[in-house]
């Protein structure tokens, strides 16, 4: 035990780097997700046949292959097309690209969610689609959205250690960093495991507790 106290007297800084990079990957990763999402998602619903068969090969393709393929393809990609962008970078581009597919999916099934007969309502009110999309379909969709989003943000955390393949120095890296001067093979992974569990289960929490207060206003 006074081993391992010294281990964390030493090491700790390594972690705390790593969590912020871990923190700054996820929120980038969602915050562009859910920009690539709503843009997709908007692809989908409008009327160009094109345009929604875009929509939906990117989403399909995207859900149908591994991140790592997908980090590996824009890091060595840019790189090909002369394109030199950080490691850091194209872990963040990767996972936004990434997770804008699973957003487009919340967002879909956020909206698929919402009553058909809110619709009719508001068209019977003179709406045209567009009004009753923005006024009485959205704001319902957005309550469904929400905490499906909370729950996607928790997922990068946990797939953002994926980028830990291209050099990017986040919670993975670094306990690969601790394994080497530590020469403990275990236990950097399973103070790792527990920095995750610290981050998703707060998370989780939290947006518990957002969500109950949300609901609790209808
Ligand atoms: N781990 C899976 C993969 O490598 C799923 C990724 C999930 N991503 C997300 N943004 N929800 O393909």
């Amino acid at each position: 035990l006074e081993d391992d106290q010294g281990f964390f007297r030493k090491y700790y800084s390594y972690y705390l780097s790593g969590a912020s990079y871990t923190i700054f990957l996820a929120f980038i990763g969602v915050f562009f997700g859910t920009l690539v999402g709503g843009l997709l998602a908007w692809m989908k619903l409008g009327s160009s046949k094109l345009i929604r068969l875009f929509a939906t090969i990117y989403i399909e393709y995207i859900r149908g292959t591994p991140l790592l393929v997908q980090i590996f393809i824009v890091y060595f990609g840019t790189g090909i097309l002369g394109l030199d962008i950080s490691r850091l970078a194209a872990g963040c581009i990767a996972l936004s690209l990434n997770s804008g597919a699973y957003v487009a999916e919340i967002i879909r099934a956020g909206i698929n969610g919402v009553n058909r007969g809110q619709l009719e309502a508001a068209r019977s009110l003179g709406m045209n689609q567009v009004q009753a999309m923005r006024h009485i379909i959205l704001p319902q969709a957005v309550k469904n959205i929400l905490p499906a989003l909370g729950n996607e943000f928790v997922t990068v955390i946990k797939e953002s250690s994926v980028v830990s393949i291209i050099g990017v120095s986040e919670l993975i890296f670094q306990a690969g960093n601790v394994q080497g001067a530590s020469f403990k093979p275990f236990l950097p992974y399973l103070v790792v495991s527990f920095i995750y569990f610290a981050l998703t289960f707060t998370l989780s929490r939290v947006l518990g507790v957002a969500e109950r207060r949300m609901n609790a206003h209808d």
